[in-house]
């Protein structure tokens, strides 16, 4: 969507709201022992006190409120009986509608201490994604966003996955435009003042596409590398982007 006035930047920003506390929550209880189906009740907790309804539950029947997924698991993945382990590398995407505004918004962490060079992927996704941010402005070109996200990962040896994209949102999970995070030279769109989208790379030690995992939803990549995401819902201004989750 476009923002068009301040109205809907707070109605944006009130779901935006409810999907980060919901994020950080959960974050905040990853350990050693707990199950994704245990992370994933205190999301659906949090996103019910604000009123908001889990946007994969409301726009593609998943069967969950939150994706969590695990080590080479990149998106997607089901809420289960599974119980994480020291060492292990998690994903969590909250997305969420509230009164007729969606937002979206995902975050990697490790359970315990990982491996350091799963630590360096950790922290080089999370710079990724925010200098990614800070080159998202209005009057520049949308597939600047990819190139910063290549550049950053390259600088530390990883890998981009190209087949997934962050993506317009705020008045559906999914809308237009598609969000590379490799560059695409074809790409001429511009971006311009009060577009919303997510910026969500996914940076990985080796492969550079998801695949299908068998089970319906859970994205992984073919190699058993092990990849990283950091995503925000944002909405383009002459300057820094507002970051609304
Ligand atoms: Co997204
Ligand atoms: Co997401």
């Amino acid at each position: 969507m476009t923002i068009d006035g301040v109205d809907e930047l707070e109605g944006l920003k009130r779901a935006g709201r409810a999907v980060a506390e919901a994020r950080d929550q959960m974050l905040a209880s990853v350990t050693a022992g707990i199950s994704t189906q245990e992370l994933d009740e205190i999301g659906r907790e949090v996103l019910r006190r604000h009123g908001a309804r889990s946007a994969p539950q409301l726009a593609y029947n998943f069967p969950g409120t939150t994706c969590i997924s695990v080590n080479d698991e990149l998106a997607h993945g089901i809420p289960s009986s599974r119980r994480l382990k020291d060492g292990d590398l998690i994903n969590i995407d909250v997305s969420a509608e509230l009164d007729g505004y969606w937002a979206d918004s995902g975050a990697s962490a490790p359970v315990g201490v990982v491996a350091p060079r799963l630590q360096q992927l950790l922290d080089a996704t999370r710079r990724a994604q925010a200098e990614a941010m800070d080159e998202a402005r209005a009057g520049r070109p949308l597939s600047g966003i990819g190139k910063v996200v290549e550049r950053r990962a390259k600088r530390h040896g990883f890998f981009v996955i190209k087949n997934l994209c962050g993506h317009g949102v705020g008045r559906h999970i999914h809308e237009d435009p598609q969000v590379s995070s490799v560059y695409d030279p074809r790409d001429r769109t511009q971006l311009w003042e009060g577009l919303v989208i997510t910026i969500e790379p996914f940076l990985t030690t080796r492969a550079t596409r998801a695949v299908d995992s068998g089970d319906g939803w859970t994205l992984r990549t073919p190699d058993g590398s092990l990849g990283a995401q950091f995503e925000h819902t944002l909405v383009i201004t002459k300057g820094a982007p507002i970051i609304v989750t």
